[in-house]
């Protein structure tokens, strides 16, 4: 199936902007979440190269960081796979309660009292020229596995990074795991938080299915 705008019913978000205008840099995530996000990057690099995915669904794309670094790396490998980018770009429950976040790009973009992360999100795929490759989804990660499941859409690797609940991790994996297809996997971000840990634990325990530990701050379930 060739995924696009169209199979959603959407129109191209990234028409409305100006690539020649745009600027190839993260901005803000440079200056203030590079130190972090760094380490993510042999992880999408592994998974990658092991997987070749066709189609990648992410739950949680915040300003792109990760839907950009699986793009690029797909494209050094020579493969043009889909990316689905599902997030509501509002921010998680811990963007906005958590003091110690305050370095957050998230404030940033609620200056006018609603979130502007989503163009923001689109101006940062359109300026690394992945603007074929990645598609936005901007819904809740519940809405949207039921719209994917509806259309039969699946993943070579899903990429779990949304809600950090143990509730809403437990959801999002119970969820997306129906998604993957065989010889796939589902990984995740922050395993060292304890709730993800929690969430991802329960459903180990329900489905008897290993949660791996693959370094960094990574989990990866196989199917
Ligand atoms: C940790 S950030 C994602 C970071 C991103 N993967 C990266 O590496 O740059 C979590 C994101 O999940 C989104 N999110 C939280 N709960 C969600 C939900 N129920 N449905 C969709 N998106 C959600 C937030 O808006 C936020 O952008």
């Amino acid at each position: 199936m060739n995924i696009n705008f169209d199979t959603f019913g959407l129109k191209n978000p990234y028409t409305r902007f100006d690539k020649t205008l745009l600027t190839k840099n993260y901005n803000h995530i440079v200056n203030k979440e590079y130190w972090y996000y760094e380490n993510t990057l042999p992880v999408f690099e592994r998974l990658i190269k092991e997987y070749k995915p066709k189609t990648i669904i992410e739950v949680g794309s915040y300003l792109g960081y990760s839907a950009v670094n699986m793009g690029r790396i797909c494209k050094e490998n020579n493969l043009d796979t889909k990316i689905l980018c599902i997030d509501t770009w509002l921010g998680s429950h811990e963007h906005w309660t958590c003091k110690i976040n305050d370095y957050l790009p998230l404030y940033d973009y609620f200056e006018n009292g609603i979130s502007s992360m989503y163009d923001r999100f689109i101006q940062i795929v359109l300026s690394h020229d992945l603007d074929n490759n990645i598609i936005p989804l901007p819904n809740t990660s519940y809405n949207m596995y039921l719209i994917l499941k509806e259309l039969n859409i699946t993943g070579d690797l899903i990429f779990v990074d949304g809600e950090h609940s143990a509730k809403g991790v437990y959801e999002d994996v119970s969820n997306y795991y129906q998604l993957l297809n065989p010889g796939g996997a589902l990984f995740g971000d922050d395993f060292t938080w304890p709730s993800v840990k929690e969430g991802c634990e329960k459903f180990s325990n329900e489905t008897g299915l290993e949660v791996e530990d693959i370094g960094v701050t990574h989990f990866r379930i196989k199917k």
